[in-house]
């Protein structure tokens, strides 16, 4: 059976950016590296992938539930929206009740269908421990945990990566929204949390502005700030993912 490669885009804390990144991450993988890629938003009720990527989803994964045991690859191609860049969407159900019906055997069930379809599944996880979240946690080759530089997320994220402690798969801490006047630096997160800090993404407001304005991922249309941090990201997330390690990303010259 064909298995793609799983990578799951997390946060201790809500609106620190993982759909931000999960979506410009999935375009730079489809359109630059020419991967087929799916992104998957997870969030039920509350997903904002399809507003990130300016397209408007004639089904979610809400569909495939009741024949989640026996997906085709017909069931996949139905439900998921294509972008400009390549991407698929599989996006999330306006209603938050489904995240019940969606656990982890039944993530289990879609992640084997679209491995069968796709190199590439993106996760875009909802927020915090809940049992979704730690089944996408269990689940994800590669678990991009999403900061921002302040101290309640500091103590969410070195309790929420700390609850994971004993997991052997690759855990990259990317600190997002990162600029002058940040009260920490990188170096003493990573000291705090016992883990260094993947990659930092700058606060870039126009290029977030002119990507939630045109549904244009900003990694594909910015040559500098976040645009290119991101891009970067996406590559150095490829190549740990060969070596299945993450810690050699180096954040200086974002
Ligand atoms: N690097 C950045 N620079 C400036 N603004 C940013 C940056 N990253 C994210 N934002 C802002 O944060 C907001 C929240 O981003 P996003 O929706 O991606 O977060 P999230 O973690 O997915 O939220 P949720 O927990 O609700 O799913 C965006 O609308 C954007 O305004
Ligand atoms: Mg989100």
């Amino acid at each position: 059976m064909k298995r793609s490669l799983v990578i799951g885009v997390f946060s201790a804390k809500g609106g620190v950016g993982k759909s931000l990144i999960a979506s410009n991450l999935g375009a730079v993988f489809a359109e630059r590296h020419k991967i087929p890629t799916v992104l998957v938003d997870l969030a039920a009720g509350l997903g904002g992938a399809d507003l990130l990527l300016d397209v408007q989803p004639e089904r979610t994964w809400a569909a495939l539930l009741p024949v989640m045991d026996e997906l085709m690859p017909q069931h996949l191609e139905l439900a998921v929206t294509p972008h400009a860049s390549g991407l698929h969407l599989l996006a999330s159900p306006e209603v938050p009740d489904l995240h019940a019906d969606m656990q982890r055997p039944t993530l289990e069930a879609l992640l084997a269908a679209l491995g069968q379809e796709y190199t590439l599944v993106l996760l875009d996880v909802p927020t915090g421990l809940g049992v979704l979240n730690v089944a996408a946690f269990h689940l994800a080759d590669i678990r991009l945990v999403v900061m921002t530089p302040d101290a309640p997320a500091l103590r969410a994220t070195q309790r929420y990566v700390g609850g994971f402690a004993q997991s052997e798969k690759p855990v990259g801490l990317v600190l997002n929204q990162y600029g002058r006047g940040a009260p920490v630096n990188p170096k003493e997160i990573g000291e705090h949390i016992n883990r260094p800090v993947y990659a930092v993404l700058p606060v870039d407001s126009s290029a977030v502005w002119a990507n939630i304005s045109y549904g244009k991922p900003c990694a594909l249309k910015r040559r500098r700030g976040l645009g290119h941090a991101l891009r970067r990201l996406a590559s150095a997330t490829l190549k740990a993912a060969k070596r299945n390690a993450l810690w050699e990303y180096d954040s200086s010259s974002n």
